[in-house]
């Protein structure tokens, strides 16, 4: 697998049937997020081992729970985790939020330990301040190659798309079209009628156009697909303005 992501990347949590995620990566899909927390690790293991593309050409990312972040409890639960998922390594691990037993100082040495020992190729954080991933930084040998955060038409996260870009980071926008809420946008309702597509289109197309890389989450081949063709959606600058301009802060998790 390259370094880069592919445009738009699979969320899978609350997905308990692996052969949607098989047909998922067989419609194109490359990039699979899943987390310890999810429950769902094996299913995306068995959708692996089902679908017919080869593990190489994936990206598999995990995530290690809050209450697993003690040292020890982070090496021991990834290798569950890549257990379950049927890999040797994941692509990408995160510590899933800097809350419960993280302790930056204790619980960031155990990444770069399963990074230097081939269990994980790079370290991501998830749901950080900038505070919190500038801290990060000055501890990992290894860089901070993802932070995945809340983003959407509702939830520009500003700050931290500024803190990624600039620092290298690759920044991961999940729940990507809100839930379904950017389907009440009238920015969005306008926009999608312009273009021919569809508000989830236009709020995948806003955020790679912004330098993110959306994970949104399907259980339907129609939507599935069509997220997938929201990486040939262009919006001209304009567009992207007025969802810049969209005033309503509105947070799905806290
Ligand atoms: N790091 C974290 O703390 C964190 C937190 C939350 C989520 N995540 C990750 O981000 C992923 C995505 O976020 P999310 O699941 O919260 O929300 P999301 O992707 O914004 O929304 C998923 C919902 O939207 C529907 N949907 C998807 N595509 C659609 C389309 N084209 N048209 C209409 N409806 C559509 C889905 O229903 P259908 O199945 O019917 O299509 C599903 O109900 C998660 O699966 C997970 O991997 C990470």
């Amino acid at each position: 697998m390259t370094d880069e992501f592919p445009p738009i990347g699979l969320g899978t949590m609350g997905i308990d049937d692996p052969d949607r995620i098989a047909a998922a990566i067989e419609m194109g899909y490359r990039h699979l997020d899943t987390a310890q927390i999810y429950d769902n690790e094996e299913v995306v293991g068995e959708a692996i081992e089902r679908a017919d593309v080869p593990r190489s050409e994936l990206f598999v990312a995990t995530k290690v729970w809050a209450d697993s972040l003690a040292p020890d409890d982070v090496l021991e639960t990834t290798a569950e985790s890549l257990d379950k998922l049927g890999v040797d390594a994941a692509d990408l691990l995160y510590v899933h939020r800097p809350i419960e037993a993280y302790d930056p100082e204790e619980t960031l040495p155990a990444f770069d330990e399963l990074r230097d020992d081939g269990r994980i190729r790079h370290v991501g954080v998830s749901n950080f301040t900038a505070d919190e991933i500038a801290t990060a930084r000055d501890i990992l040998d290894t860089p901070v190659f993802a932070h995945q955060v809340e983003m959407h038409p509702l939830y520009g996260q500003t700050e931290l798309l500024a803190d990624a870009r600039e620092n290298d980071t690759h920044l991961v926008a999940y729940s990507p079209i809100a839930q379904g809420e950017v389907f009440d946008l009238p920015v969005l309702n306008d926009l999608a009628e312009d273009h021919g597509v569809t508000e989830a289109q236009i709020a995948l197309a806003w955020l790679i156009e912004k330098g993110s890389v959306p994970i949104p989450r399907s259980a339907s081949a129609g939507h599935l697909r069509e997220n997938l063709a929201a990486a040939d959606v262009r919006l001209a600058s304009e567009a992207v303005e007025r969802i810049d301009a969209i005033e309503r802060e509105e947070k799905l998790f806290e």
